[in-house]
């Protein structure tokens, strides 16, 4: 057996391995720069003046078949807008998952909405629709579900869910551009979608976020909030008109250039993190306690990350120290969900947003300890976020993986499953 590189071995990857946050693994280039120059000659960088946020939006509504696309700063913002655009009230409870990003359940504070959490499904790591059914009360409005590591959420159970009980559903595709459930494209199955153009997203303009939506209403609300509330119609004669609450979350011309040009790409990096994916999976396919990543029956996944489960019968060490082995063969392997599942986070136990008060979670008739953010709350997530509990793991999966990486990648999980196996 070979001597693994945390050992003292050599090991099996001494060159750096493609990454999101690098030029290897993110493909950014002459395209962008192109486009990128023709704004910083246009001498328009706001998206109210120049043309390309405009062109971004429009490409993308028409790649995604639905009605309207609003550019934003952020995933965050994308969000946000299209909370925004809902007519949630103070107090109402929007259901979500305890595994994701900030930037899922930090727009629901700032509306003045409870998130209530619900856990995950223990092999996608996704919504289970079950447990979101029994979160369910009175002051229940919207669900948003995350299409969590490019894999997409369970949409015909939460979307029969959100007909039940007249419920909005907002879709956080913001690591699963272009993944599909039942061949339609996540994002457009709900209300409204959401999505990231962070720099570890499937396409990148550093930071970004893009919201979408067929009823035209919601849309035209979704930008409204996105530009300040300001409606542009009486822009010519030099009026400001506030329609609706609103912030600034405007993309500038130099993102909407890199965007074109990124969303031109996106099949294809899609493409390439499929292939990426099921070489890995058919390489390990035999590694001892090695479990690939799962694909629901409908589900057409993009892999944001290639997610790895480790079957503890087969393997005598924990998921901490197998990523750690990983890293020294030169693998750069990470938790699925650093930190502790979001309602166990200090803000969540204080439950204190806005100042000393505990406001929204002591609004509208409740009382703060109305509010569950205990441990116990959600076992699979608390499971995945355990390190000395978690069986899972991520490995890089972008469009700069070559199929030589790919194959190193997965002899790196062998060697180290065959190392530690029973
Ligand atoms: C699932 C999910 N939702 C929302 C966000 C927020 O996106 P951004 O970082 O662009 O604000 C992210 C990004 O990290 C995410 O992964």
């Amino acid at each position: 057996m070979q001597r693994l590189a945390i050992d003292g071995g050599a090991p099996v990857r001494s060159r750096p391995f493609p990454t999101i946050n690098d030029a290897l693994g993110r493909h950014v280039g002459a395209e962008e720069l192109a486009l990128l120059t023709e704004v910083i000659h246009s001498g328009q960088l706001n998206r109210n003046s120049g043309t390309k946020v405009a062109a971004l939006e429009r490409a993308w509504a028409e790649a995604f078949g639905v009605g309207r696309a609003v550019a934003s700063t952020s995933g965050t913002a994308a969000i946000h807008a299209a909370l925004g655009a809902l007519p949630l009230n103070p107090g109402d409870e929007v259901i979500t998952t305890p595994i994701t990003d900030w930037g899922t359940i930090g727009p629901i504070l700032a509306q003045g909405c409870v998130p209530i959490f619900a856990d995950v499904d223990p092999v996608t790591y996704c919504l289970d629709p079950e447990q979101v059914e029994r979160r369910v009360t009175s002051r229940t409005r919207a669900i948003v579900a995350v299409h969590l590591l490019g894999h997409p959420a369970d949409m015909d159970a939460l979307t029969a869910i959100t007909r039940r009980h007249d419920l909005f559903l907002v879709e956080d595709c913001a690591q699963a551009m272009l993944a599909r459930w039942g061949g339609r494209l996540v994002g457009t199955m709900g209300d409204l979608g959401c999505f990231s153009l962070q720099q570890s997203k499937v396409i990148t303009t550093g930071d970004g976020g893009m919201t979408i939506a067929n009823d035209e209403q919601l849309a035209a609300r979704a930008a409204l909030f996105a530009d300040k509330g300001w409606s542009r119609a009486m822009r010519q004669e030099g009026r400001r008109e506030h329609r609706t609450f609103g912030l600034n979350y405007r993309m500038t011309e130099l993102q909407g250039a890199v965007g074109l040009a990124q969303l031109s790409k996106a099949p294809a990096f899609v493409a390439n993190r499929q292939r990426v994916a099921k070489l890995v999976t058919e390489r390990l396919h035999d590694a001892p306690g090695i479990i690939a990543p799962s694909v629901a029956p409908g589900a057409d996944p993009v892999y944001w990350f290639y997610l790895v489960t480790l079957d503890p019968a087969e393997l005598t060490v924990d998921q901490p120290q197998f990523m750690r082995a990983l890293r020294a063969e030169g693998i750069p392997a990470g938790p699925v969900h650093g930190g502790d599942a979001l309602y166990l986070q200090e803000m969540f136990q204080r439950k204190q947003v806005f100042g000393t008060s505990h406001y929204p979670f002591d609004y509208a008739g409740r009382s703060v300890d109305d509010v569950d953010y205990s441990r116990g709350l959600c076992p699979v997530a608390e499971e995945l976020t355990d390190p000395s509990r978690s069986r899972s793991f991520l490995l890089p999966c972008n469009e700069g993986i070559t199929e030589e990486d790919a194959v190193e990648m997965a002899d790196a999980v062998r060697k180290v499953a065959e190392h530690y196996a029973r």
